[in-house]
């Protein structure tokens, strides 16, 4: 007997070997679009261009290194680059950098470092390290880790301190890791010298001391951090709105505009994770009021509320993050252009992008 006609036409019969095919070599597509292939196509990509990055900085710059500002050889890039290690598996690695750290890194430097700048990258890569050293200390080979990066944090942290002894509370921006007090550095305007920061310096450091705080049991750092965070909060205008630079003598403001962009943008970031981390339901009453005033006003002068101007910058791009943290979010896109054509290797994007995908396992909630 005859077999019966494929009832298929010919077409069609392709698709079918072409999707069986694509699901014999793993491309099935998943609920995000996404084949097993691709998948593992882009993982390979990421972990080729983490190395090119990785290997030719230890080749050729390490330990030197162009941040934070004036302190060359701190080894920055190795630091920040240890939690990427374990995340993509390199425990050997990781626990080289760890071994060289602790043998090589000083902080008793005569050096001017920028505060917010060495605490984002310096303190809270030894921090995030410190943790993942302890979550995976069994798989680490040459000894035992015993908490030399935490050490290092509070060495770093307690350079920190002095910046904070100001008439306001309000940290200097810069500050000299050895001398302190004696050489801190100050900006230069048209109206002469005066003490003056970007404000969400001031209040982008709870995290990192306050974590320093809980893993040693010294509250001083996040004592000093949560003062200032207080201060800064307590000069915010009858809007809500807070500026961007201000005189950390006089606590007044130099710089009044405000926004989500640079001078302001961790601002906002920092209230709403210490709510995460903490819990403290201070940090959400303050996130939850600037928050509602920012979405009010965009880009505004901070005393009367009138538009400044309404412009996308890569440091904004945290904000789609940000906005995907809290349960319910409002948000209203303007219309956007590019102006400017280069990308200077800003993480917010990749971490909003990272917080929409684990919002959404990549499907949308609602047709775009
Ligand atoms: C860091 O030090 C190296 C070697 O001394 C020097 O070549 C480089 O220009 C310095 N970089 C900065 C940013 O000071
Ligand atoms: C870890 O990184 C080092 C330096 O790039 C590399 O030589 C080594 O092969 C990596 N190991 C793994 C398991 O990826
Ligand atoms: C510390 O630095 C020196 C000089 O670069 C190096 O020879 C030594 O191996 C480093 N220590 C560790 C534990 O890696």
């Amino acid at each position: 007997m005859r077999s019966p006609e494929p009832s298929l036409p010919a077409p069609a019969r392709l698709v079918a070997v072409a999707l069986l095919l694509a699901v014999l070599t793993g491309g099935v597509v998943g609920v995000d679009g996404y084949g097993r292939a691709r998948r593992l196509r882009m993982k390979n990509k990421v972990l080729e261009m983490f190395y090119h990055a990785y290997d030719n900085y230890m080749t050729y710059g390490f330990p030197l290194e162009h941040l934070p500002q004036d302190y060359n050889g701190s080894a920055l890039t190795l630091v920040e680059s240890l939690s990427s290690l374990v995340i993509l598996g390199n425990i050997t690695e990781f626990e080289r950098g760890i071994l060289w750290l602790s043998e090589n890194l000083t902080f008793d430097v005569d050096v001017r470092i920028n505060l917010f700048e060495c605490n984002i990258r310096l303190l809270g890569g030894l921090i995030s390290a410190h943790l993942l050293a302890k979550d995976y200390s069994s798989q680490l080979k040459n000894g035992l880790y015993h908490d030399q990066l935490l050490h290092l944090a509070e060495s770093l942290g307690n350079r920190f301190l002095p910046a904070f002894e100001t008439p306001t509370g309000l940290p200097y921006a810069w500050i000299n890791l050895k001398v302190h007090i004696q050489n801190f550095g100050f900006s230069q305007t048209s109206k002469g010298i005066i003490v003056c920061m970007d404000q969400s310096f001031t209040g982008s450091l709870i995290l990192e001391m306050g974590v320093l705080s809980r893993l040693t049991g010294d509250s001083r750092y996040e004592a000093a951090a949560l003062r200032a965070l207080r201060k800064l909060w307590s000069m915010r205008s009858s809007l809500n709105l807070v500026g961007t630079t201000l005189d950390v003598f006089t606590g007044k403001w130099i710089g009044y505009s405000s926004g989500i962009g640079a001078g302001v943008d961790s601002f906002y970031e920092y209230l709403i994770k210490a709510y995460i981390l903490f819990g403290s339901d201070e940090y959400w009453d303050m996130f939850h009021a600037a928050y509602l005033a920012v979405q009010k006003y965009h880009e505004a002068d901070m005393r009367t509320g009138e538009a400044t101007h309404w412009q996308l910058t890569s440091l904004q791009a945290f904000w789609p993050g940000l906005v995907v943290l809290p349960e319910r979010y409002l948000l209203d896109y303007g219309m956007l252009h590019p102006t400017e054509k280069y990308y200077p290797l800003r993480p917010e994007f990749a971490e909003s992008t990272f917080y929409l995908y684990q919002a959404t396992k990549g499907v949308p909630k609602r047709p775009i």
